[in-house]
């Protein structure tokens, strides 16, 4: 009995708490001035926050179409889950493609398809043949840049040991080098952004004896000057105060849990011969192979840079140009620049492949590709436009666990990729992480090949313009060589080297 009376002595109370806890909670939402529908709606205004934040999960996992979700669909990320976790991903009975959306990549298969045994490795690519050490390279697959402090020391070593076991490059981002980058053994692309960290004199601009020490590494293949990223173009890195740990700090160079934002451009560099003085000066520096990143909007700057090239000589050219899609990721960024500025890695690598064949540059200067080219019939396309190689970001986050749940920029992400939450990361094990990142690489390498194959050529990197169509608005497809026809060459460039 005794109880029982206790039981519901605590009921009574509990109830009692709650209706004390609705009226505090009416008072406080009908004082309050700052939000319209808790005070016209007290209490049941809060609702509607709960069920917007929950509708995210909600819709992702119970109510939204295979392939319907942003910016990735579900059949896109499980192509990558099961190929990084090795499991079987073919799939039955047809496709769930609706093969007549505008912009659906067809490829035109061969009636006489290569023979497995006809398949060749694709060739290896030379970057930067006029620098002291040049880097030659051959995966169809690398990882595009994320600084560290974007993402987390677990997530950086799983991808640097998967990137050696793989045979691809990882890229630093503009975060500076970490000893994690250098722990797996991989090849370095090492990034400056336009906040020089890793490389920043105390004036903010380069410190050249800093870019020396860190190009002495032979991990560090290349250099790359970051000019914009596609989810953010004219806005520098932001990393959000809480991400600015006192050790992502001392790498960086500045003060820790205070945001860490980078100027919208290089101070140094402001016009064309400004871009190639800092390029060849890097170059001379570091002796590795250098190149930029950038978002393509505005062109003609292209067409001048190529000119003064052909006036300096071709040995004054950018080694490579990393083109990143105008919907490129990002740890964080302003919507409207995420959104509406910056032209998609659809429209712009055709462009700047036209723009240096034009030129006659097209063999000196290579070209990087990313923007969602996550799954092989993407990359595929990008070697139809005329990469010559496709770096991916948030296709290695998918291979390390990511869901999608959209919290990079609040140091709360659940798979511990971009948190420095110690009881997050503990969720992500490099080691185990690691071989999903290379099994994700050689999947990719194996189907992007089947393609290759199946468009009658022995390899993907001999991929042609021909061989992709795209579905235009009046639901034919139409093949890329007539969307982008090829341009006629300039005059050769001048050379003053033999
Ligand atoms: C978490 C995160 C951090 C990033 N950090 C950088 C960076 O430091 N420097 C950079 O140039 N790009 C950065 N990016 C952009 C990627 O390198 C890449 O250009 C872009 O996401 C497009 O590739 P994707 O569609 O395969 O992700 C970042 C992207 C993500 C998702």
């Amino acid at each position: 009995m005794e109880g029982v009376q206790f039981l519901s002595t605590l009921f009574v109370f509990a109830v009692g708490l709650f209706v004390l806890f609705v009226i505090i909670l009416f008072i406080a939402d009908v004082a309050q001035t700052k939000n319209a529908i808790r005070r016209n709606y007290p209490v049941v205004g809060h609702f509607r926050e709960i069920f917007s934040q929950l509708g995210e999960f909600f819709r992702q996992y119970f109510f939204a179409l295979d392939r319907e979700e942003l910016p990735f669909n579900r059949a896109e990320r499980e192509w990558v889950y099961r190929s990084s976790s090795g499991a079987d991903n073919t799939v039955a009975f047809g496709s769930t493609r609706n093969l007549s959306d505008v912009g659906t990549v067809i490829f035109v298969n061969c009636p006489f398809p290569t023979l497995d045994e006809h398949g060749v490795p694709p060739p290896a690519v030379t970057v930067g043949p006029y620098a002291r050490h040049p880097y030659v390279f051959t995966s169809l697959i690398n990882i595009s840049g994320m600084s560290y402090g974007a993402i987390s020391k677990p997530a950086v070593q799983a991808l640097s040991k998967g990137a050696a076991m793989a045979g691809c490059w990882l890229n630093t981002g503009e975060g500076g080098l970490s000893p994690f980058h250098l722990q797996g053994g991989a090849d370095i692309v090492f990034q400056i952004g336009t906040a020089k960290y890793g490389v920043r004199g105390a004036d903010g601009l380069l410190d050249e004896s800093r870019l020396r020490e860190i190009a002495a590494h032979e991990q560090v293949r290349m250099i790359e000057l970051k000019l914009s990223q596609g989810a953010k173009p004219g806005k520098g890195g932001i990393l959000p105060a809480a991400k600015v740990t006192p050790e992502i700090a001392a790498i960086r160079g500045i003060p820790s849990y205070i945001d860490s934002i980078s100027p919208n451009r290089h101070l140094e560099i402001d016009s064309v011969p400004d871009l190639l003085d800092a390029i060849e000066r890097i170059r001379l520096i570091a002796g590795k192979p250098v190149g930029f990143k950038c978002v393509i909007g505005a062109y003609g700057w292209l067409e001048r840079m190529c000119e003064e090239v052909q006036r300096r000589g071709i040995e004054s050219a950018p080694d490579f140009i990393a083109v990143d899609s105008g919907d490129g990721g990002t740890g964080a960024a302003p919507l409207a620049l995420m959104d509406n500025v910056g032209l998609t890695i659809r429209e712009a690598l055709p462009m700047v492949v036209d723009i240096l064949h034009k030129y006659g540059l097209r063999d000196r200067i290579k070209i990087f590709a990313s923007g969602k080219l996550i799954t092989p019939a993407e990359v595929a396309w990008a070697y139809c436009a005329g990469a010559d190689a496709v770096v991916s970001a948030r296709g290695f986050m998918f291979a390390l666990g990511c869901i999608q749940s959209l919290k990079c920029n609040k140091n709360t992400c659940p798979t511990g990729i971009t948190t420095h939450n110690p009881r997050l990361q503990r969720g992500l094990d490099p080691a185990d992480k690691a071989v999903r990142v290379a099994t994700f690489v050689h999947k990719m390498r194996n189907d992007v090949g089947v393609i290759a194959h199946s468009c009658g050529v022995p390899h993907p990197r001999a991929l042609k313009r021909y061989h992709c169509r795209v579905v235009q608005a009046n639901g034919r497809s139409v093949p890329l060589n007539e969307l982008y026809p090829p341009a006629t060459p300039a005059p050769a460039p001048l050379s003053s080297v033999a």
